[in-house]
């Protein structure tokens, strides 16, 4: 008899409203952990008070905040986010709109198995306004990134990307919510791969068996 198919170990990382998480909890309903190939074991923040932490918390998840403000230095408080994240024994770490940029002892821990999704087609417009960015540019194409996260800011080698055109009626809410359709879905089918079939990073390349 064919062994059952085990669910990989996901620990999200949020800032904010959480819905990149809200459609990942979604899929893993709708299909079951098993046929998914992952479910969410616990999701973590940088701040409280967020929708993305009452999102996991209605899903019944274990939740954890860990602040940079509590720290002492920022590598303490990157080595405190790693210890945390590392008591859930994730088989990935998901960023999903988690709005810090990540140390060398989590990279240590983790890299190579933490993804992360931004609002823009990398290596163009990096960092925290990858939106708005595009859009003052005058870039008349934009879309969303999946990557591996390394130790520059969004420079990681790419696993998957969509595009969105821009309108010329576009403010940064108006295209980043049509982004944000888009990379809902991009990031629930890369992390299902991932999980499913495994990968191999070869210098920049991704490649998902
Ligand atoms: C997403 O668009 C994500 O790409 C972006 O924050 C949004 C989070 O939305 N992340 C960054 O800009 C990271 N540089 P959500 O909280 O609704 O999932």
């Amino acid at each position: 008899m064919a062994a059952k198919p085990v669910a990989k170990r996901l620990v999200v990382l949020v800032s904010g409203s959480g819905t990149n998480l809200q459609a990942l909890l979604d899929e893993i309903e709708r299909t079951g952990a098993e046929s998914y190939g992952a479910r969410i074991v616990a999701v973590g923040a940088d701040r409280d008070g967020i929708e993305g932490l009452a999102r996991a918390e209605r899903a019944g998840l274990p939740t954890f905040v860990c602040r940079v403000k509590d720290h002492e230095t920022r590598q303490a408080w990157d080595a405190a986010l790693a210890e945390a994240v590392g008591a859930y024994e994730p088989d990935l770490v998901v960023s999903a709109g988690f709005m810090k940029i990540v140390g060398k002892e989590f990279l240590a821990r983790f890299g190579g198995r933490f993804v992360n999704t931004h609002p823009a087609l990398l290596p163009s417009f990096p960092g925290a306004h990858g939106v708005r960015d595009a859009l003052a540019y005058g870039a008349k194409v934009t879309g969303c990134t999946v990557h591996f996260v390394d130790d520059g800011v969004d420079t990681g080698p790419i696993i998957a990307q969509g595009v969105v055109e821009v309108r010329d009626e576009d403010d940064e809410s108006a295209l980043h919510e049509r982004i944000k359709d888009v990379e809902r879905r991009l990031l629930v089918e890369v992390v299902g791969r991932l999980a499913r079939n495994g990968h191999r990073i070869e210098g920049r390349k991704v490649v998902i068996q």
